[in-house]
């Protein structure tokens, strides 16, 4: 392929050609021509086999050639209840057959209603108006301009600046790549990019010496509180993803430093954004991961498993001072952000059936005790030759591997296809973020498999 050149988007005829010789090999061929996959470098599935997906249920997802893979990463951290699970199909059918969208200015619906009305009721306290979008990153660039409109309309506006921590993740669009710390990411686009402050991240790995998390998390909040003293006049908000960090390798910290960054932040005057994009709806134990610091952010961001990993949805919702910061006769002064498919119906029904599924099946209580089951589950692996910090954080279990190859994570993913295990391992660190319906014994193979492979590789 490479003495060719990339592929060409005319697409190959049906069984034609030297790849074409299975249905699976004829949507990776026409896929590589026509689609440009996220997150990829595309020459790289030269080597790195594309996944073509024929159908998904339960925690497993099915290609086109008799093989099944475990979703043992919830499809990007989407995926609540298993693929194609019967509630939210019944849930999103039947709203089809009533309205599938109308727009949201001017117009209101009861999904969308409902919807709001009861992520209030599972949010912190004080969280009471809710802002639509589409993606993670659009809720990221939702509560930073809300945050920043705020303080202009309340007569500061030179509190523009925004505080992240070291190796934050809120997204890839511009604003949120601004207070994104991943370089692989940022780097390329940083003369673009608004300035941001970094502060030291709370990183629970850096409790040696006798240290513990919460001493590691009482040095960054320092750091933090040094940071506001000087520059709180011209700050407008700090984002953290709480209690864990996503792409930068589930970095995980003490709720300590949620405590003090809520406290610090109240005392300077700066807003509190709680990214909760990845960490909502039960990934870390809790319903919000805010709720383990007992803390109520000024602007909480949802997506992901809003929707169970059915829809694009999210969601930023505020105080009730910051709503009033907008509402004026002032057109101007009022949030004029908008997206087409803001409130979606079809993707709020798809929450509203998710959150049933929470209520009715007591998800979290149950999910306690399958987290302790996983822990033991896991546990073999601590003792493994190349496994350091291993780490959980209620439905996330990830471990760090010293190994000197640059390319493992895109070894060990192919590693543990051939395994049946859908795994992605970010840079050296792999972990099992599974959709919360998956048994023990499949959770036991995410760890055999992973054994197995550190093992041989
Ligand atoms: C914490 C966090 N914020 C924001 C995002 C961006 O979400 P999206 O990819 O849906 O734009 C992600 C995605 O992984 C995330 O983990």
């Amino acid at each position: 392929m490479s003495a060719a050149g990339p592929p060409q988007s005319a697409r190959p005829p049906l069984g034609g050609g030297r790849e074409a010789t299975s249905e699976g090999a004829h949507w990776r061929a026409r896929s590589l021509a026509a689609v440009w996959h996220p997150c990829t470098q595309m020459k790289a599935h030269e080597t790195l086999p594309l996944v073509p997906i024929a159908r998904g249920g339960g925690a497993w997802l099915y290609d086109f050639d008799g093989r099944r893979y475990l979703d043992g990463i919830s499809s990007w951290w989407v995926n609540l209840f298993g693929h194609a699970n019967p509630r939210i199909n019944a849930a999103i059918a039947s709203q089809l057959a009533t309205l599938e969208h109308a727009l949201l200015a001017g117009c209101t619906h009861a999904p969308v209603v409902e919807l709001s009305e009861r992520l209030a009721a599972l949010a912190p306290p004080g969280l009471g108006h809710a802002f639509y979008g589409s993606d993670g990153a659009s809720a990221t660039e939702i509560a930073l301009k809300m945050s920043f409109h705020y303080w202009h309309n309340r007569g500061r506006p030179d509190k523009r600046g925004f505080v992240s921590l070291e190796g934050s993740y809120h997204g890839e669009t511009l604003g949120a790549l601004a207070v994104t710390d991943v370089p692989l990411f940022r780097a390329t686009y940083a003369p673009l990019l608004m300035e941001n402050a970094v502060v030291p991240c709370p990183d629970a790995r850096g409790a040696t010496g006798g240290r513990r998390p919460a001493d590691v998390a009482i040095d960054a909040a320092a750091a933090l509180e040094a940071h506001l003293d000087r520059h709180h006049a011209t700050t407008a908000a700090l984002i953290v993803e709480p209690l864990v960090q996503g792409a930068s390798g589930m970095v995980m910290y003490d709720a300590e430093y949620l405590r003090r960054a809520r406290a610090l932040c109240t005392r300077y005057g700066v807003h509190l954004i709680a990214d909760e994009i990845m960490t909502g709806f039960g990934r870390t134990g809790t319903m919000f991961a805010c709720e383990a610091a007992g803390i109520a952010p000024d602007f909480i961001c949802m997506s992901k498993g809003i929707t169970g990993g059915y829809l694009p949805l999210s969601c930023v919702l505020s105080t009730d001072d910051v709503f009033a910061a907008f509402y004026a006769d002032d057109v101007a002064r009022g949030f004029l952000h908008s997206h087409s498919y803001t409130g979606n119906a079809l993707a709020c029904r798809a929450a509203l059936a998710v959150l049933d599924i929470f209520r009715d099946e007591d998800v979290i209580a149950s999910n306690a005790a399958k987290a302790a089951r996983w822990a033991a589950l896991a546990a073999p692996l601590a003792a493994h030759p190349r496994v350091r910090h291993l780490r959980q954080a209620g439905m996330i279990v990830a471990f760090d591997v010293a190994t000197d190859r640059p390319d493992f994570a895109r070894r060990f993913f192919a590693a543990a296809l051939e395994r049946e295990l859908l795994l992605r391992p970010i840079d050296r660190t792999v972990y099992f973020m599974p959709p919360y319906i998956v048994d023990d014994a499949e959770f036991a193979a995410l760890v055999e498999g992973a054994t197995a492979i550190l093992d041989r590789e």
